[in-house]
């Protein structure tokens, strides 16, 4: 009687321990943390404000299309962003419709925009594998590609000479799992032009526009493992990315800062790990380079339904990687891939199963503010100054 009374009460004692230690496992886990956490923004400052504060600068992208056609968004925009990203407007596709003609009409109406608003404009991009016309693949050859590549920045960069900030020269072109020298991405000016497609790039965009920073940007940085099957790791990408931009600074390459992509993804924040991401960040800072957070969004397409379970997740992808980010003083602006819910890319790229309207940027739909804002105002607040 006395043994088994006793060995339930050890019984007992395991059950205490071990639903202390599954309490202290869970208090640990993301998804337990953030509920507890305090999104707290102090006072009623935009991002800009907030931004400008610390020296940094914040803006977004913005579509011709929604700017030019929705008052309400195009009134807000400037409220809450010190700079206007072109969105498609100044790729290949957009500003060249056919091999001699080059339409700024879009791009125009932008850069009109920005100045009306005291927003800087910055430009995106001058040579990418992707966002080309459809003209491209019949006309352009190894002959050709050079005259028409340095021609087509040339023009584009030189039209908005003075109007610019920022260039994005050369965008995503490093992909070690394609098994190309330097790890460099298959493309087609790649396959035409060789290696020094990159540097040829940055040298015309200079002459064309001495006073534009030029920015080398890139994806997935942020991310460790792989995306899928045969995508580089995040570790590969930097390491790349890394090698890249120490050749094009040991040739004298006019380059001046790495745009990094923020294109985070809410369902796998375990994929940041901030002392890989800093680590890396300081040896960019010490290439004598600039960073911009370029393209931040945050994906929950795999996030669950509940709205504030969602928004809550994604305020905290934004403050997490943030808060690594903006650690490292060489990071001078983040911008983020759209600024409501109500145009984003993603209602397209990462649609939910279950239908409902996908909730990946700063403000909702109807424009206000959410908790993926409440979360920017405390990284901008909580960042050093520069
Ligand atoms: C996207 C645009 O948002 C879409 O509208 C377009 O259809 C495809 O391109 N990385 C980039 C951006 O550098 O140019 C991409 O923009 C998003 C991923």
């Amino acid at each position: 009687m006395r043994k088994n009374y006793l060995l339930t009460r050890r019984g007992l004692l395991c059950l205490c321990l071990g639903t202390l230690a599954s309490i202290g496992t869970l208090a640990k886990s993301t998804a337990f943390n953030n509920q507890v956490r305090d999104f707290t923004a102090v006072g009623e400052a935009s991002l800009k404000e907030r931004a400008a504060a610390k020296g940094l600068i914040y803006g977004s992208v913005g579509k011709y299309r929604t700017l030019s056609s929705d008052a309400e968004f195009s009134s807000r925009f400037p409220q809450e962003c010190a700079m206007l990203v072109a969105s498609n407007e100044l790729k290949w596709r957009g500003i060249r419709p056919s091999p001699d003609r080059f339409d700024f009409t879009k791009g125009d109406w932008l850069a009109e925009f920005a100045s009306r608003h005291n927003m800087l404009f910055r430009g995106h991009t001058l040579v990418w594998h992707n966002g080309l016309p459809e003209w491209f693949q019949e006309k352009v050859n190894s002959q050709n590609a050079e005259r028409m590549l340095v021609d087509h920045i040339k023009k584009v960069a030189g039209h908005y000479a003075g109007k610019i900030h920022s260039w994005d020269v050369v965008n995503e072109a490093v992909y070690p799992t394609h098994g190309r020298a330097e790890g460099l991405r298959d493309s087609p000016w790649l396959e035409f032009l060789g290696l020094d497609y990159i540097e040829l790039a940055f040298r015309a965009a200079r002459e064309a526009d001495p006073k534009a920073l030029l920015v080398y940007n890139e994806n997935h940085l942020w991310y460790e493992g792989q995306l899928r099957a045969n995508t580089p790791t995040g570790e590969a990408k930097r390491t790349a990315v890394l090698k890249l931009l120490e050749r094009l600074k040991s040739k004298g390459t006019p380059i001046d800062v790495l745009g990094i992509q923020g294109h985070l993804r809410g369902h796998q924040l375990d994929q940041l790990h901030p002392k890989k991401l800093r680590a890396f960040l300081t040896d960019v800072a010490n290439l004598d380079l600039k960073i911009m957070v370029t393209e931040l969004d945050v994906r929950d397409h795999k996030l669950p339904k509940d709205i504030d379970v969602r928004d809550r997740l994604v305020a905290k992808a934004y403050e997490d990687f943030l808060s690594v980010v903006l650690d490292e003083p060489a990071v001078m602006a983040v911008f983020t891939w759209g600024l409501s819910d109500r145009d984003t890319w993603l209602s397209r790229v990462a649609r939910r199963k279950d239908g409902l309207p996908v909730r990946p940027l700063p403000l909702d739909a109807q424009l206000n503010r959410k908790l993926a804002w409440n979360a920017m105002a405390r990284a901008f607040d909580n960042a050093p100054m520069r």
